[in-house]
């Protein structure tokens, strides 16, 4: 079976960590890399979590590129209320013995798409702001991106504003460079993640597991789970980027729906909105795919299986 080739754009960030937990050990996936941008945190944290969660599965081979520590036009924001002051609040992580290989994010996305056969999926989980500079930096990347699949947007209600998801609203530039790049968009927004809600009785599955990816899963979820409480009220954490890697190895379990998508950069309300036309009012040509619905059970077990996958302590 032919793996299929991918980069992942992170902020870690605890469903990014899940994300990486999946990307890194499943047989039909290779992870080249994980690039990592400021997000959820500052850079100098997403980029620690990132080493730090790829240690701890004993995935340290994977490469880790650090990108860029802002957003290319906007002020920057970070979701600490979420994630907590290291962007990763819950697990303890030994002494640190992973870093950043040396280079830019952009510079490796660039290195490694133009040295591809077009066969590289670009992951994103976090602010499309590295993969928009390396668009800038090289546009030639453009046809060698296989395509983009982002965790990010909302046809319905966003979580930033009444219209904005956090990734885009983060960086709402990038966003629109990467939407309108010309390449296959596959977008997982808030509107299927939110239906992927790790309730108590999720966390105690997998706690079942009982080996160390498990048992990260955990002392993410914990946390996680209790911001998401405190700041919305839902009863389990969206295990938002997930998504991504779920529909990469089980493409059954979303449904997607083509669609005309652009970002507002208009800098009023609904700046980094992501007008999805649902119903093709404007009958313009569709620019992503959407996701409109997941097959939560089938989620839960795909990610149970990921956890199993790691095998016992
Ligand atoms: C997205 O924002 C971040 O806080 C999460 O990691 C996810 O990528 C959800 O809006
Ligand atoms: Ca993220």
């Amino acid at each position: 079976m032919e793996k299929t080739k991918l980069i992942l754009d992170c902020d870690p960030g605890h469903d990014d960590a899940v994300a990486i937990l999946l990307a890194a050990n499943a047989p039909a996936l290779e992870l080249l890399g994980v690039t990592v941008t400021a997000g959820n945190q500052t850079l100098d944290n997403t980029s620690r979590n990132a080493c730090n969660v790829l240690s701890w599965l004993g995935k340290g081979e994977i490469p880790v590129y650090a990108g860029c520590d802002r957003p290319l036009v906007r002020d920057k924001m970070i979701a600490a209320d979420i994630h907590g002051s290291t962007g990763l609040d819950g697990p303890v992580f030994p002494p640190r013995t992973k870093f950043p290989e040396k280079g830019h994010a952009a510079q490796f996305l660039i290195k490694t798409l133009m040295a591809s056969a077009g066969d590289v999926t670009v992951v994103t989980t976090g602010p499309m702001t590295n993969l928009g500079l390396a668009l800038r930096l090289e546009p030639r990347i453009a046809e060698k991106i296989r395509q983009i699949v982002l965790m990010g947007g909302s046809y319905t209600n966003g979580n930033v504003t009444p219209a904005a998801e956090f990734n885009i609203i983060a960086d709402p530039e990038a966003a629109h460079i990467c939407f309108s790049c010309g390449r296959p968009v596959v977008m997982m927004g808030l509107d299927v993640t939110r239906k992927v809600l790790c309730t108590p009785d999720v966390v105690a599955r997998m706690a079942k597991v009982n080996n160390r990816a498990s048992r990260l899963f955990v002392d993410l979820m914990g946390h996680f789970c209790r911001t998401q409480k405190e700041v919305f009220g839902w009863e389990g954490g969206p295990l938002h980027d997930p998504v991504t890697i779920a529909w990469l190895l089980r493409p059954e379990l979303v449904q997607l729906k083509g669609m005309n998508v652009s970002i507002d950069l208009s800098h009023g309300p609904s700046y980094g909105r992501t007008n999805c036309d649902y119903f093709g009012y404007l009958g313009l040509p569709e620019t992503a795919r959407v996701a409109v619905d997941i097959d939560a059970g089938g989620f839960w077990d795909l990610v149970e299986a990921g956890l199993r996958s790691y095998g016992e302590d």
